[in-house]
């Protein structure tokens, strides 16, 4: 009998986290140290899952499922097949809730996994179509980029509900830390959105600021120019923390980054919690800033380097 595989990476979103879902351009790339792998197996009986969450009948999963459920009973319904007699096992290694894009990496790896039982090809939009349906349960009113950024291959520049590869001739390394406190994307993109009701003007200033940020570090990353990336990406901390979705424990790590000497430093993903990313010049400072942010609190330090070209 055949097994159906479907793998699916974590993301980093460099610029516009929030300004996004209000129409803004964003720049983000895969962490593809972290991901997540799906199978699916025949199992004759209900239709069943396993994962370290939990593990039973798929119509038993607690609430914390009901998005990779919707996922999982959209995707079968689209390739044609029953919702019984199958077996979906997820195994990974993004941490959950931390702006790392692991809703959208289930997602992603599910569907993957259901057409390869099924034997369907997806194009490109119905596979996105199917993540995004899972994206819009778990935090309300997504713009598309985790499921754009956790299916792609290389840095994305995503806008108008698009992606694609951005180029980049900058040679430097991003340092992700975990500050180990759950992030929370759907209470942080409420928040910025009661922000822009109370003070609209302010509020739009923040957001064209974070798109204007976007497209000057797009040209940046393609001339090169590190410093002044790394700039933008404290600038942008400095409007996200003014939206109300940075906290105290984030901007104690982007603090001890940027006395470390990071080039810039800034929440990524949703806020209020997760992680943060320091765009260091190299290796050797990488190990700096690392130390200085694991002593500043951060329980998980990745290193990931940019590549010329935009291969992350
Ligand atoms: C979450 O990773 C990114 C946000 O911009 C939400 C979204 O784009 O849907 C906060």
């Amino acid at each position: 009998l055949r097994t159906g595989r479907g793998v699916a990476h974590a993301k980093v979103i460099l610029f516009g986290e929030h300004a996004v879902v209000h129409g803004e351009p964003a720049i983000a790339m895969p962490l593809d140290v972290l991901g997540v792998r799906a199978t699916v197996r025949h199992r004759p009986g209900e239709l069943s899952v396993v994962s370290d969450l939990y593990t039973g009948p798929l119509a038993q999963a607690p609430e914390l499922m009901s998005s990779p459920r919707a996922v999982v009973h959209a995707a079968l319904d689209r390739v044609g097949l029953p919702l019984r007699d199958l077996e979906i096992a997820v195994v990974g290694d993004v941490p959950h809730a931390r702006g790392l894009g692991s809703s959208a990496a289930v997602a992603g790896a599910l569907v993957r996994a259901i057409a390869d039982y099924a034997g369907v090809t997806l194009t490109e939009a119905e596979h996105l179509a199917l993540v995004d349906l899972g994206e819009r349960l778990a935090h309300g009113t997504p713009s598309g980029l985790d499921a754009r950024a956790t299916s792609a291959d290389a840095m994305v520049w995503f806008e108008a509900g698009v992606a694609r590869r951005l180029a980049t001739r900058t040679s430097a390394v991003l340092v992700v830390a975990d500050s180990g406190l759950a992030g929370r994307t759907r209470t942080a993109v409420a928040d910025v959105a009661a922000f822009l009701e109370r003070r609209p003007v302010r509020g739009a200033a923040l957001i064209a600021g974070l798109g204007a940020l976007a497209q000057g570090a797009a040209l940046d990353l393609a001339a090169g120019r590190a410093e002044q990336v790394g700039a933008k990406m404290s600038q942008a901390q400095g409007m996200l923390r003014e939206l109300g979705v940075s906290s105290p424990e984030l901007d104690a790590l982007i603090d001890a980054a940027t006395a470390a000497g990071a080039l810039g430093a800034k929440l990524t993903g949703g806020g209020q919690g997760g992680c943060v990313i320091a765009l260091v010049r190299d290796e050797a400072g990488a190990v700096v800033v690392d130390a200085a942010m694991r002593a500043a609190g951060a329980v998980t330090v990745w290193h990931h380097p940019i590549g010329p070209d935009g291969a992350a």
